[in-house]
């Protein structure tokens, strides 16, 4: 049977998630849901539309729900479902601002997505990330490897594209890690790093790593600042397309993403952005990378904050 993904959220996270989905013609059906009537069913109209013009087969279904999760019925069969739904940062907020408002919503749509594609990998981004995960998966009561979070994969673009633009080489050369949270507490990974194959460490100096290793911890609020409507979707997007098109090939690519932990790195029973292998069924297993002493216990101090704010979520 052909695969199915939903995009539950049609702003600029999810209709541009939506799109590259489409694009990518691997999936026989998109579906983009909103609660505001009509948008997910233009957009839907709109990218049929292109059909012709970027040659893709696969349809878009554009579904308006409702508070007590009526249209939910559209999700049904669902491989993978992203979760955008919520409120981005305005310049100024950091992401913990908006904690209360957007735990309502992904609860509510964690319930419904259970209740309509029970067997659907869920890969959640609204934002705070780290704790939305673990709401996500609360709500849902899905087996954690089921429900993942997407942000590694966008701080590690961002880490590998500023290097790439300093050293003026292609992205493709160079290689770069982040992990932690999606936060203060996120962990660049300059030991990890490398530059056609020699270590970042060589290719630039302590002081500019250091530099290029802050701009990646503001990479989000940077965008923030300059669009002031919104934060980033380009970037953000193609992480979480590429996380639903692994899953749906069950491709076993390793990626950053937020994973629960338990054992790896000395650390347990928390979502954290890790490496993993993803699969048709979400994460088949975290995947222990060498780290230096002070990245090793920046990752655990990581751990610890989010797990206080994730043990806050659980009674939003
Ligand atoms: P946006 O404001 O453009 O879109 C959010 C959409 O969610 C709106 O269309 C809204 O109507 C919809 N929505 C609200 N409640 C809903 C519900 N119950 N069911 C379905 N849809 C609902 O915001 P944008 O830019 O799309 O960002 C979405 C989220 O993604 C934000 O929380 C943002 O902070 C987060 N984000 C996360 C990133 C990451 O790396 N994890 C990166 C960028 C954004
Ligand atoms: C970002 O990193 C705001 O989390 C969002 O762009």
């Amino acid at each position: 049977m052909g695969k199915k993904v939903t995009v539950v959220g049609a702003g600029f996270y999810g209709s541009t998630t939506a799109q590259r989905l489409a694009e990518y013609d691997v999936f026989d059906t998109v579906v983009i849901t909103d609660i505001v009537a009509g948008r997910p069913a233009g957009l839907a109209l709109d990218l049929n539309q292109s059909r012709p013009v970027e040659d893709f087969e696969t349809t878009v279904v554009g579904v308006t729900t409702g508070p007590n999760g009526e249209g939910y019925e559209a999700i049904g069969g669902s491989d993978v479902v992203v979760i955008t739904a919520g409120l981005p940062r305005k310049p100024g907020m950091s992401r913990m601002d908006l904690l209360a408002t957007n735990a309502r919503i992904v609860r509510q749509v964690a319930e419904s997505v259970a209740r309509h594609a029970p067997d659907a990998v869920v890969i959640v981004v609204s934002n705070p990330l780290d704790e939305m995960t673990a709401l996500a998966q609360l709500a849902s009561g899905f087996p954690k490897g089921r429900v993942l979070g997407q942000a590694g994969m966008l701080d590690t673009a961002r880490f590998t594209n500023f290097v790439a633009e300093a050293l003026r080489v292609p992205v493709r050369s160079v290689r770069t890690l982040t992990l932690g949270s999606h936060g203060d507490t996120m962990v660049p990974v300059p030991s990890r790093s490398t530059v056609e194959g020699r270590p970042l460490r060589e290719a630039m100096p302590a002081r500019q790593i250091e530099e290029l290793v802050d701009k990646t911890r503001n990479g989000g609020a940077e965008v923030v600042a300059l669009l002031k409507t919104g934060s980033a979707y380009y970037a953000p997007s193609a992480a979480a397309a590429r996380m639903a098109k692994a899953v749906a090939e069950d491709s076993g690519a390793v990626l950053p993403v937020c994973a629960w932990v338990d054992g790896e790195y000395g650390i347990s029973g928390v979502y954290l952005g890790v490496e993993a292998e993803i699969g048709a069924g979400g994460v088949r297993r975290v995947v222990e990378t060498e780290l230096d002493a002070d990245e090793l216990a920046s990752l655990r101090a990581a751990a610890e904050a989010v797990r206080a704010k994730q043990a806050d979520v659980a009674d939003m």
